[in-house]
């Protein structure tokens, strides 16, 4: 049975678990607070399956803070935000890696450790930020404001990111923008995170016009009600939110730092203001901790199930691949946003 301390570790950072061996029957001590019985009995034969095909296969799974209980409590040897995901990418030694998220974290997983097979369950596992930009709108960008940096939200092709200066993530925006040491930067595509991170930093912010869809549509009105239905909650908001609804909460940050928030600070009531498989995931490490779930599903991420990963090392498919050209250009910006953060 999983401690407490290993669950919390493992949702905060990048926790490597040895899943390989375990019985799905005892991996259910670690989600029987948010996966009912009967719904355990129909994943059991997969996780079980999942658990042998990693050894044959010699795979591991890298799994995404959204993706769902059953999966992230489980199957999943590394968990965590897409900074956490990226930097752990490119630590692995096993010959695939089976990405349990959206194509472009495949795609980063590719660029930061090219010499593993890297398999997404789902291909059209997408993403409206990622889908909002071209390499050509990134160059046109770079011609109306010559000689300024651009930095990219790791939401993005790999031919997006070959265009770019440098990667960031939610988790170290700041700190990528404020490393280049110049006045201004094209910060692509998430103009509320943009925004989010103009208010923190005196670097002018030249943004985009891209939106996440599931964090788009919280309001205001929405932390309002909260307040007003459960006096004394803490709001915890994630950076993709619009600038109002992140200023109208307790605490903004990536999914790691949320959960770190949580983790850290044990609020007896919590609303985390994002993807709905966060809260379940989060509480699982949690269990003093009341969670309020105002959430919005995102689409994409739920798009990876178990029958599907399943599939997928049955099968070795779908493979991501980036092409040459474009992933020597890629991967330098995500290096150079890793070594950001090696540099604190
Ligand atoms: P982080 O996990 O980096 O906070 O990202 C959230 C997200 O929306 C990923 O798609
Ligand atoms: Fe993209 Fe938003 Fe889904 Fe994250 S939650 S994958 S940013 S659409």
């Amino acid at each position: 049975m999983s401690t407490h301390a290993d669950a919390m570790h493992a949702v905060t950072g990048a926790g490597l678990r040895p899943a390989p061996g375990r019985r799905a029957a005892e991996l259910y001590e670690r989600v029987r607070r948010v996966v009912p019985p009967i719904e355990w009995a129909v994943y059991e034969p997969d996780i079980e399956a999942i658990l042998r095909l990693k050894e044959q296969r010699n795979a591991v799974v890298l799994a995404h803070n959204y993706q769902t209980p059953e999966i992230f409590n489980t199957i999943a040897d590394i968990v965590g935000d897409s900074l956490a995901l990226a930097r752990e990418a490119a630590q692995v030694d096993a010959d695939v890696i089976v990405l349990c998220g959206v194509h472009f974290m495949a795609e980063t997983a590719k660029l930061m450790n090219p010499a593993r097979t890297v398999l997404i369950p789902d291909l059209r596992a997408g993403c409206s930020l990622a889908e909002s930009i071209t390499g050509a709108d990134v160059r046109a960008l770079k011609a109306r404001h010559p000689g300024v940096p651009v930095v990219t939200y790791v939401n993005t092709s790999a031919e997006v990111k070959a265009e770019s200066d440098i990667c960031c993530t939610s988790g170290n925006a700041v700190e990528v923008v404020e490393s280049l040491g110049v006045e201004r930067v094209i910060f692509l595509p998430d103009e509320y995170l943009a925004k989010n991170v103009a208010a923190q930093t005196d670097v002018g912010i030249i943004s985009w016009q891209g939106k996440c869809e599931v964090h788009e549509r919280f309001t205001t009105a929405d932390i309002a009600t909260l307040r007003r239905d459960h006096p004394g909650i803490t709001v915890l908001a994630h950076p993709e939110c619009d600038r109002e609804v992140v200023e109208s909460a307790d605490f903004a940050g990536s999914t790691a730092a949320m959960a770190r928030y949580v983790a850290e600070r044990q609020p007896s009531r919590v609303a985390l203001i994002t993807e709905c498989s966060m809260s379940d995931n989060v509480a699982v490490a949690n269990p003093a901790v009341e969670f309020v779930r105002p959430c919005n599903l995102c689409p994409h991420m739920k798009r990876i199930t178990l029958p599907k990963i399943r599939r997928s090392l049955e099968t070795m498919s779908h493979e991501v691949t980036v092409p040459a050209e474009v992933a020597e250009r890629a991967r330098l910006a995500v290096e150079r946003m890793v070594a950001v953060g090696r540099a604190r």
